[in-house]
């Protein structure tokens, strides 16, 4: 959503520019780190509204509501974008100074320079001074690869449908292609007296120092009831030739931490659309493995919370979750010696103490993606249903069989 900015951009202090979401595994919008705990995306109103009326039932399943927030566009000299986003507006100052100040933090590249086509564009996510910043494209390359990381010691490998690995990365290859697009998109409608209005939610993986997470789209039909013709039987389509038809559930994006070579194993959504019924399920116990061994500890936990969900959802009338994910998260990282090569500077407590015994749960199972999710209630104007949403229902009972199957081992 978009709003006409009339500069009145408050206090420079309490603008906050923000980062690329570095555990961002699906999705085709920016996600966009705003701090520690709250993660950031464009706002679509139905996503608002599903938010500002959800069911107190469901709370526990969705990561809690923190409000809207105004993003403001900011090119400089360079061609460098920065999304900045500004809380309050209560004070007039120079959002030049802000932006001055805010790019010795981060800033964003959008290098242009060997660009036809959005394909050659580089993003440069640096954390240096301005001074620093180079428009020759190897290096920003390298910057890429080393500034856009998890962590000092942990990389990624993205497999392609087959299981090969073409090359190494240091952040979430998804995530990263989607903030490409979305600056490619921003900076090409560039217009510095617009307001974007971005949705402010609560980070469901920072309480985890080496996240791994399954973003599933579930349910039978993706398509919104707002969606054209030629959108709606491209989804069909797509539900039809994947384990969205058989098992009301696709995988859209995964990254699994490997204990053995300290890197993230990631999947995206073309080799989630790919699986049979039995890919789906080896690609869970992948989802399970941490290069070691296979996590059966936390079957019976994502069980339990997977059958809470469904109780929840067989008693939401009228809801429809079209194209909405469900995200499954656990930690990464079991136990930490001195010698261990883990992410210090992802450390949420000043302890940096482990998961075990603390209070949070050994994984999190939540809803998420909103932006087509109709119900009774809702002010938008679609077709009413009557009962749950009997494709999502389908999409938990098979998960969690699923999941049952690999604790005995079958
Ligand atoms: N509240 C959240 N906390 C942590 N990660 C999130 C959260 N919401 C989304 N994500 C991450 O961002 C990705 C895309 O989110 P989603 O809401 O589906 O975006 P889109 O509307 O672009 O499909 C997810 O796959 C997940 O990795
Ligand atoms: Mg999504």
């Amino acid at each position: 959503m978009v709003v006409q900015n009339n500069l009145d951009l408050g206090d420079s202090r309490k603008w906050i520019v923000l980062e690329p979401f570095i555990h961002q595994v699906g999705g085709h919008m920016s996600m966009m780190k705003y701090d520690d705990y709250t993660v950031c995306k464009p706002l679509v109103s139905q996503e608002q509204w599903f938010y500002e009326t959800l069911p107190a039932a469901m709370k526990r399943f969705t990561p809690q509501y923190k409000g809207i927030v105004s993003v403001h566009l900011k090119k400089d000299s360079m061609g460098n974008l920065s999304l900045i986003a500004c809380p309050q507006t209560d004070n007039r100052s120079s959002l030049d100074n802000a932006s001055k100040e805010s790019s010795m933090t981060i800033w964003q590249k959008l290098n242009q320079a060997n660009t036809s086509s959005g394909d050659h564009t580089f993003v440069k996510w640096n954390h240096g001074p301005l001074t620093n910043t180079t428009k020759d494209s190897c290096q920003a390359k390298a910057v890429l690869q080393t500034d856009l990381q998890y962590h000092r010691d942990v990389s990624s490998i993205m497999e392609d449908a087959n299981g090969n690995q073409p090359e190494k990365n240091s952040y979430n290859p998804w995530g990263l292609y989607c903030h490409k697009q979305h600056l490619n998109r921003m900076s090409s409608k560039y217009n510095e007296n617009k307001l974007h209005q971005f949705l402010l939610l609560e980070n469901v993986v920072s309480k985890y120092k080496c996240p791994c997470i399954l973003d599933l789209k579930m349910g039978t039909r993706q398509h919104g009831d707002d969606a054209s013709e030629e959108k709606k039987a491209r989804q069909i389509k797509k539900c039809e030739q994947s384990t969205s038809a058989s098992l009301g559930a696709r995988i859209c994006g995964m990254q699994v931490y490997q204990a053995d070579t300290v890197q993230y194993l990631c999947k995206d959504k073309y080799y989630g659309r790919k699986l049979s019924p039995d890919g789906f399920r080896q690609a869970l116990l992948q989802f399970l493995h941490n290069g070691n061994r296979l996590r059966t500890d936390l079957v019976e936990p994502i069980v339990s919370q997977l059958k809470a969900l469904l109780s929840i959802i067989k008693k939401q009338n009228s809801y429809r979750f079209y194209s909405s994910s469900l995200l499954i998260n656990y930690e990464g990282l079991e136990k930490a010696t001195p010698s261990d090569n883990h992410p210090q500077g992802h450390c949420q407590h000043s302890s940096c103490s482990l998961p075990h015994g603390n209070s949070h749960p050994k994984v999190d199972v939540r809803m998420i993606d909103f932006a087509h999710t109709t119900n009774k209630g809702s002010r938008f104007n679609h077709t009413i249903y009557e009962g749950p949403d009997h494709g999502y229902i389908f999409g938990l009972e098979n998960l969690i069989k699923t999941f049952q199957s690999i604790s005995v081992g079958e």
